[in-house]
């Protein structure tokens, strides 16, 4: 019977409760010098293995213990080796942004693939092509039908959904789409990468009620520029959803500093930030999953 493993217990357990399926023995830690050491505790020669890894802070070693972890069951003897990854880390370095530049979300494509990982589910990836830096089968599931099923339970007169860049349209689309609003976007630059400057707004906002929907929460820079320019222009609140809670230091003050009453993010991340909505995306990903395993249950 296929086994899922990972460090990240609270959304793990939620899997396992999905998916009818066991969690395996592992142990997960670091040598005092700092590398990271893991070790699948128990036989799964001949199974598929099922690895549950965010890519979020600490990423570069997320990356590295998810990668460890399917070449030891590699070695183990694994017969399918499947990975859950719901934030995918370096996702914003897709394409040559300058001269220079990696594209890293393609090398840690080709990190997971030469770990031998032979299928994959991810959740709102922050540009879809990256399906395609992977030649293995990739679900990418959409957070926003979650999102859309908690809003369904509000009264959303006068609510409208902004997209705080032209690149989230598409998701904020989505969801707007789905709780049946209208959607306006914002243009945004970036002058570093820790300060966006919003330079207009493509939206009348003026005695609206704004939900913000995002994919990534990071600094919190994007949000709260938003935000300020959303009251400027006459918004009665300000609200936001976003898929992945990475919370870089300082980024709830910042947030609550532009005035975003209510913040709802999903559990990709765990995030240990008091006073935000955590809707779970644990089902979703079960779902997708399911695609991918094998029709026997080894
Ligand atoms: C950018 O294109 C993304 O969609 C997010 O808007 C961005 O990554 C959020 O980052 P931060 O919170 O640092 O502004």
């Amino acid at each position: 019977m296929p086994k899922l493993f990972g460090a990240n217990r609270p959304l793990l357990d939620k899997l396992s409760h999905s998916l009818g399926l066991p969690i395996g023995n592992a142990e997960f830690g670091s040598f005092p010098d700092g590398e990271r050491m893991v070790r699948i505790l128990e036989e799964v020669h001949g199974t598929t293995v099922i690895l549950l890894q965010s890519a979020g802070p600490a990423i570069d070693s997320n990356i590295l213990e998810l990668a460890f972890l399917a070449d030891a069951a590699r070695r183990a003897g694994a017969k399918k080796i499947l990975a859950i990854i719901p934030y995918f880390g370096y996702a914003r370095s897709e394409r040559l942004a300058a001269s220079g530049s990696p594209i890293a979300a393609r090398f840690i494509a080709e990190i997971f693939a030469l770990a031998g990982i032979s299928g994959l589910v991810t959740l709102d990836l922050h540009a879809s092509a990256i399906v395609g830096f992977f030649n293995l089968p990739v679900e990418e599931v959409s957070a926003m039908p979650v999102f859309a099923e908690f809003y369904s339970k509000a009264s959303l007169a006068d609510y409208l959904v902004l997209s705080p860049d032209a690149g989230g349209i598409r998701r904020a689309g989505q969801f707007a789409s789905k709780v049946g609003l209208p959607l306006g976007v914002a243009i945004k630059h970036r002058l570093t990468p820790t300060t966006p400057r919003i330079i207009e707004l493509c939206a009348t906002v003026e005695n609206r009620r704004v939900i913000l929907c995002d994919d990534i929460i990071s600094t919190g820079g994007t949000l709260a520029e938003v935000a300020k320019l959303a009251y400027q222009h006459g918004a009665k609140s300000v609200e936001a959803v976003a898929t992945h809670a990475v919370f870089a230091p300082g980024a709830l003050e910042r947030i609550k500093e532009a005035g975003i009453q209510r913040i709802t993010v999903t559990d990709s991340l765990e995030p240990q930030t008091p006073g935000i909505e955590i809707i779970s995306i644990a089902e979703a990903i079960a779902l997708a999953l399911k695609k991918l395993l094998p029709e026997t249950n080894d």
